[in-house]
């Protein structure tokens, strides 16, 4: 998540592995960070709900990308009551978009869609600020607008999609941030996030204003609307306090829908921004895609010969892990994972399919994410409820 700000706690984990909204470290045990978070894993029976009102499932549900939750089950109910809620996610514009940023934000359009409700995506230009003691505030606020592309390229429909660019919009946040400020001591803040005497007033406010979107449908509709948030789980701690607090403001609590990370091509838990090869960002060409993937870690023996004979680890492979994310059928999948246990599936071939794959839907995001350059402002959420 960017590079590490200052003031925060440096000191060496006791855990093998690090989960926090700042940074991601180790071989993540996915499940024990369930415990760790006291988030609940998502079960047959409320994905049959989602079925039941959605009328199928989202592949990146139903290959398991999307594990985890807060409520999930609460909004499904309350959607079978006919009562209104919303959808809710974000991103720190720190630089350009890759695929893996968009792997929530594919779920948010299926789940506007599906259940045709509004969607609110905040653009935090003054975390990335705040956050990176090399970015100036212009450089965050252009990131804002040029990250506002690839969410508006996904297709939503201007009534249904309202972007939240903080310092741009921040007339309707700050009347609901100072009222969450109110009931945050600095102690909570402090230990949720791991925030020392060092860290910079702005990083210490900042977290009411994610939380205040989570509570912006209700005022701006007059109503309750709860919201579901779906995102990757590192932003679990922010909604765990937004969930605290929600019932003494009078919102209804926010529901989440958590991802695990997306693999970085070189197989790390998490694609970085900072080695640009680890990433497919979504205005790369073709031959950055395919030198990209070519060069990729895989799960893979070091000679074919070895391959053969002794198959392939399609669980450490970020490869595989990128066809779970993007193959249209699940049958493929399926094929992909046997073929390379098997060892009748060799990794040059599997990052070929996986290119074309890729190289395709990019072509199509690319057209419709030059169309939105000069739309941005009809999406904004102040510029709709003026
Ligand atoms: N803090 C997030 C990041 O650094 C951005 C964000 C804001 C967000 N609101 C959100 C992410 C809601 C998920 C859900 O990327």
């Amino acid at each position: 998540m960017g590079t590490a700000g200052e003031g925060r706690d440096a000191s060496p984990p006791e855990e093998e592995f690090v989960v926090t909204p700042w940074e991601v470290r180790g071989r993540v045990d996915y499940e024990k960070l369930l415990r760790r978070f006291g988030a609940r894993p998502l079960t047959q029976s409320e994905i049959a709900l989602l079925e039941k009102y959605a009328g199928e499932v989202h592949p990146l549900i139903r290959r398991g990308f999307f594990y985890a939750h807060r409520d999930f089950d609460a909004i499904m109910r309350w959607h079978g009551e006919g009562r209104p809620w919303a959808l809710y996610t974000g991103r720190g514009p720190s630089g350009p978009v890759h695929i893996g940023h968009m792997v929530p934000w594919i779920l948010l359009k299926w789940l506007s869609d599906r259940f045709g409700v509004e969607a609110y995506f905040q653009l935090t230009d003054d975390e990335k600020f705040l956050d990176d003691p090399e970015m100036s505030l212009g450089e965050a606020t252009r990131w804002a607008y040029e990250n506002a592309l690839d969410v508006i390229a996904l297709g939503f429909a201007r009534d249904r999609l309202h972007l939240v660019v903080d310092t741009e919009d921040i007339q309707l946040l700050y009347p609901v941030a100072v009222r969450v400020a109110k009931k945050l001591t600095w102690s909570a803040v402090r230990a949720t996030f791991g925030f020392t005497d060092s860290t910079n007033v702005g990083l210490a406010f900042y977290p009411t204003l994610q939380i205040a979107v989570a509570y912006l449908p209700t005022e701006l509709r007059g109503e309750a609307t709860p919201v579901l948030i779906p995102c990757a789980i590192d932003q679990d701690p922010y909604f765990r306090l937004a969930r605290d607090i929600a019932e003494p403001l009078g919102y209804p609590k926010p529901a989440t829908l958590y991802s695990k990370f997306v693999m970085a091509l070189t197989g790390e838990s998490k694609m970085s921004a900072s080695n640009p090869d680890s990433a497919i960002y979504t205005t790369d060409d073709e031959i950055a895609i395919r030198r990209k993937i070519m060069n990729a870690f895989t799960g893979g023996r070091p000679t074919a010969e070895e391959q053969r004979k002794y198959g392939g680890n399609p669980d450490v492979c970020p490869v595989y892990h990128y066809h779970v994310l993007f193959a249209l059928d699940d049958a493929s999948v399926e094929r992909a994972r046997q073929d390379c246990r098997a060892g009748a599936l060799l990794c040059g071939e599997c990052k070929l399919v996986l290119y074309r794959r890729i190289a395709e839907f990019l072509r199509e995001h690319r057209k419709r994410r030059e169309k939105a350059r000069d739309r941005v402002d009809e999406y904004r959420v102040s510029v709709k409820f003026r």
